[in-house]
Parts: structure tokens; sequence; C-alpha cells
């Protein structure tokens, strides 16, 4: 939540920030700001309640002009949208600029007694209390005569105050050329480059223009130039700075020739399975491998729980492990929300083995659950896209799903992904148990043969553009499905409420007449995933039932033809395949129908209304 960058070095700072600040857009949108320092005065910011676009246009109008400073894109928290509460804030004594994302959450003391001191405030925003009480401690210091580092100092003593989550960049009056950041809870990446610095929430503001990163730590500060940087920690010990390569290709964060990121995701989905699965079969082709679980097979075969952990989507994901793994692996698999997690007094048992799923690798929940698994002495292990995230920088182990970044803020290629390795998952699992090689063959082949079944239901796509468009102006959707098509079910109402606003449920099929039924009617349609095999006969029973109440039926299904005559409204064709990989060739129809009935109700595809990427708050 709320993307922050900053820029130290000789060229034109303005429109290096605006391109940062689009690419972070995913983590909030509802303002964006900038700050740019100048010599001997006081940084001009310009922000507004409105995307970057429009910000772009305020900046060129301003004619702002500078080679240092910071911006923030927003994800309300606390105070409304408006330009006032859009960041940077300014002390109100004009000395400090700050950008901040994250919570303060004894901001209502603060403001009382940095009011009693004087300060004033502009905003609703819990963010300007940090700035001010940065400019309170940086006037401090220079009542006492310390002018070295004395940005760098004030931030530190301010943030000895603070309680809560920050990803900040600071500036001040009097040093033109300085950025001061510093991480506790929220992320935040140094670029280092030549003769030039760069600072953000991720590597994707950089924009292909910084190849090596430092991904600092919680409770670290970082003081830089454009030739020069320094992290300590907040309590002022030095740090050894660790630099990574970043591996940037620029054709993956740029939307070619398609109208929305979450429709070219989509459509990479061929590709994003094949990645995941690169190099993860084993010379006889009878399991699966990975590198980074760092546990010893015997450790491995040691495990009799497993415990999945995420929110939203990759909660989805996790339901779908719990199917797969018990089903190939017979290992009981438990699931819980990360946020719920963090803070209930979960009997684990002491052989549990705990996963994370998180594509972003950031999200604060599931990084808090993670957290509170290994404080109570549980390995960690994790499945994430963002390499070089908090998540899988602090876990046990774990396997990246190697999906290319995720723009769209509805979450498909990486959902597929991380469904597929789930499903490998139970593979690796099963072949160390009772799976037999024979069944674990048939399954790596299955997994082969995945990214061109993806392609044959995306060459579906103009069918489901047309049946998007017949349903378009309902305002009420059911999605059915049965064991593993269940989660399927969940993600397909999620996405289309999430992109649409249609209000949509996801349930298991014969859980519908305990509830769900009495929605049923002609402006209510169903979609139920209905394939081959012995839950068929059953889904087909609760579409009659939904028939029966004149409610119209959009079938997903691998058999078609043995649907009764006249019993589905429309009919979405999935190619017959192995139950491994079946549930990801269901969810491809649905991130299309929910894609295209957006577009028809003319919804911004890839920035849904007060939704975020990355949810860096709890
Ligand atoms: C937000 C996003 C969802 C995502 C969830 C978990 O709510 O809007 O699309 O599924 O966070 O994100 P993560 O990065 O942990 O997978």
């Amino acid at each position: 939540m709320c993307g922050i960058i900053g820029y130290t070095g000789r060229q034109d700072a303005a429109s290096i920030i605006l391109e940062g600040l689009k690419r972070l857009e995913y983590r909030g949108y509802d303002s964006a700001g900038i700050a740019l320092s100048g010599k001997g005065c006081a940084p001009k910011v310009v922000k507004k309640a409105a995307r970057v676009e429009i910000l772009s246009r305020l900046v060129r109008e301003a004619k702002l002009a500078g080679s240092c400073g910071i911006g923030h894109t927003r994800w309300a928290t606390h105070g409304k949208v408006s330009d006032e509460n859009a960041h940077p804030h300014v002390s109100s004594d004009g000395v400090i600029v700050l950008a901040h994302n994250g919570v303060i959450e004894n901001y209502v003391q603060l403001r009382k007694s940095l009011t009693a001191l004087g300060y004033t405030f502009h905003s609703e925003t819990d963010t300007e209390a940090l700035a001010n009480l940065v400019a309170l401690h940086f006037s401090r210091l220079e009542s006492l005569g310390v002018s070295e580092n004395r940005l760098e100092e004030a931030v530190r003593l301010a943030l000895a105050e603070v309680e809560g989550t920050y990803g900040i960049a600071v500036m001040c009056v009097g040093n033109p050329d300085e950025i001061v950041g510093a991480r506790k809870g929220s992320p935040l990446v140094l670029g280092v480059g030549r003769g030039e610095n760069m600072l953000a929430s991720d590597v994707t503001a950089f924009g292909g223009r910084m190849q090596n990163v430092v991904y600092l730590d919680d409770g670290q500060i970082v003081r830089m130039n454009r030739d020069d940087f320094v992290i300590s920690t907040l309590k002022n010990e030095s740090v050894a700075p660790v630099l990574n390569e970043i591996d940037w290709r620029m054709e993956d964060a740029e939307l070619g020739s398609f109208p929305h990121f979450m429709l070219k995701e989509i459509f990479e989905q061929p590709v994003s399975l094949e990645n995941a699965m690169r190099g993860r079969f084993s010379q006889d082709a009878s399991t699966a491998q990975f590198g980074g679980l760092n546990m010893s097979a015997r450790e491995l075969r040691q495990v009799d729980r497993i415990l999945f952990l995420g929110c939203g989507t990759a909660w989805h994901a996790c339901l779908l492990a719990k199917h797969m793994i018990e089903r190939y692996a017979r290992i009981p698999v438990d699931v819980e929300y990360s946020s719920e997690f963090r803070y209930r007094n979960s009997p684990l048992e002491k052989n549990t083995l705990v996963f994370t799923i998180s594509q972003s690798g950031e999200t604060l929940d599931t990084l808090e659950a993670q957290r509170e698994a290994q404080r109570k002495g549980y390995r960690v292990l994790g499945i994430s896209n963002v390499v070089g995230a908090t998540i899988p920088r602090e876990n046990d182990g774990g396997i990246y799903q190697h999906s290319g970044p995720e723009i769209g803020v509805a979450s498909t290629k990486a959902f597929t992904a991380q469904v597929l390795v789930a499903s490998m998952l139970s593979l690796y699992f099963g072949r160390m148990r009772d799976l037999s090689f024979a069944d674990g063959r048939e399954m790596v082949k299955a997994f082969q043969s995945l990214p061109g079944l993806v392609s044959c239901v995306l060459d579906q796509a103009e069918n489901v553009e047309r049946i998007a468009k017949r349903y378009a102006g309902c305002n009420d959707f059911l999605f059915l499905g049965r064991l593993e098509m269940f989660p399927i079910a969940l993600e397909g109402a999620l996405k289309l409420k999430e992109i649409s606003y249609i209000h949509a449920e996801g349930y298991p099929a014969a859980e519908m007449k305990h509830g769900p039924i009495a929605l049923i009617c002609p402006e209510c349609p169903t979609v139920a995933i209905a394939m081959a095999g012995e839950m068929f006969k059953k889904c087909v029973s609760s579409i009659q039932e939904v028939k029966a109440r004149k409610g119209d039926v959009i079938v997903v299904t691998d058999c078609p033809d043995d649907l009764p005559d006249g019993l589905a409204d429309e009919v979405i064709f999935v190619p017959r395949a192995h139950d491994c990989i079946l549930p990801i060739l269901a969810t491809i129809p649905l991130q299309l129908l929910s894609y295209y009935i957006a577009v028809a109700r003319d919804c911004d595809v890839d920035k849904p209304r007060n939704l975020a990427k990355s949810v860096t708050v709890e």
C-alpha cells in the first residue's frame, strides 16, 4: 500500500520520479505527489488527489526542475482522499518533506505534543505528525550545533518515538542533494547507480535504471546523495550493504499491444506456467524437485501436517494446496487466513511445516503470520513471486513462482502459478510417501502439457467475451464448484467483485440449497464448474435446481456433450486433463469472464477502486 520513491543524481528528477510512480501505482492510486529540493529554498511540492497521469501534467505546468526529489502514490488509510492528505508532507516550519508508506499508530499523541510545541497540521494524516517530529529534532540538533548528518540523526531520533510501520523517504532544506530513507514493516529498496542513487518501495519503480539494489531490512536507515550511500541501523550500528543484481526485462512491465495489464497477464499464462516448472522435474520424470526448500529428504518425510497461510487470492491458492496435497501426498493440511493466524493461538502439532503464499512477498498480515510461526519454533517455507521481497528473505526456504512482474491489481498469472507450484508440491511429497512411480509419471506428463492446454482455453476468449457482454448488466453472480473446483469458484467470484464491482459469491455447489438459492432469479446468473468424474452428476443436479428457479447458468466443463439438453444457457469448454492441472484450466475462463464484464461495464480494470496490489498495512 502506497508507493514511495526517491531520486538523487544529475538528471531531471521529476521525469524519473513520475515514471517510477506510474510503475508503483499498483500499490495505491488515491492520490499522488512529488517534491523536488532546491538550492537554498524549501522543497517544491506538487500533489493531487488524482492519478499519476494528471500529476505529470501538473508538474509540467509548474515547470518543476531539479535533480533530487521524492514521490508518493497513496492508498488512503488515515484521512480521506484529498489534495491536502496527499503526500509528500512538509513540516509546518517548511524544513522537512517526507513521503511515507505504513501507519504511525501513535500519531494522535504525537500530534498533541507537537501542537503544544507550536507545530501546525494541515492534513488528517498520521504522516504529517512524523514530518513535524523530524522537523522538531532537526531544529533541536541545530541548536545543539550538530551539522554533520543532521537529517539522518533527526530521522533516527524521530523514529525512536514512533509506534507503527513505515517506509519513508525524507529531504530537508539546506542539503538539496540528500535523501534519507528508513523502514520498519514496509518495504524499501535502494538502487545503486553511477552518479545517481534511488530509493523505492520496490525494484519495478526503477524501470531498469538501477541494475544493482540493496534490500533494506526492518530497522535500517539509509543516507544517500548522488555519489554515495551509507546504511546503518536505527540504533546507529553500521551495516555492510549486500548488493543484488536485478534481472530486469523492460517488456515485462510494458503493456505492449494489450489494452490492459490484466489481459496481458492472462495471456502470458502459458509462459508463466512454463517458467514455474522449468528445471523442476527429476531426471526419471516421476517427481518434482525444488532447489530452495533447505530441508533434507529425511526432514521432509517427517512432516506430518502442513499449514498454509495467505490472503486474498493467495488464500485461494492455499485452499487448492490443501486439496492437492491431501489427495496425492496424504498429508493433512490446514489453511488459515494470515490475518487470523497471527492473532490466534492455533494449536499446531509438533511436526507441522508451515507454508506462506504471497505474490508480492510483502503482504503485512502474511509477513507477520510467518514471523509468528517462526517465533513459535516452526519452520516456514514460502511460495512467492517477487524475488528479494521481505517474506522470501525472512522465511526458512521456499519456492519462487517466476511469474514475472504482475501489474494488474487483480491477480491472474500469479494465482495459476501458485496453484501449479502447490500441485507440484503434492507430487513431490507424494513420491516421498505412497504415490507410485506410474502415478508420478502421469502427473509430470500432465504438468508438461499444461501450457499447451492453457493456450487452447485462451483460444476461446472471443466466446467468453460474447458471454460476458450478455451478462454484463447483472448485479449478482453465483459461482459453484465442488471439491477442488470450490476454491476456483471462490476465485472466480473474487475476480468479478474486484474489477466489476458486481456482488458475487462462491459456494460449494451442494451448499447452494442452504442459503444462496434464495438469490436465484433471472437477474442472478450462476457460473457452474462441472467437470467429468464422480462429482459431475452432483453438479448437474445443482444446476437443475438453479434452472428450476429461472436462473441462467454458464457452465464451465470438460464434457459438454454429457450435459442434459437445455440445461446450460452458455457453455465454456476446457480440455479434458489430469485432475492435478484441471483447476488451473478451469480458472482461465473465469479470469476472462470477469475481465470482459469489467470492460463492458467500463471499469478501470487494472486499478479497481479501493484496492491495492500489495497490502503492507494491517
Ligand atoms: C491484495 C491484492 C490481492 C492479493 C492479496 C494478497 O488484496 O489485491 O490480489 O491476492 O493482496 O497478496 P499477496 O501479494 O500476498 O499474494
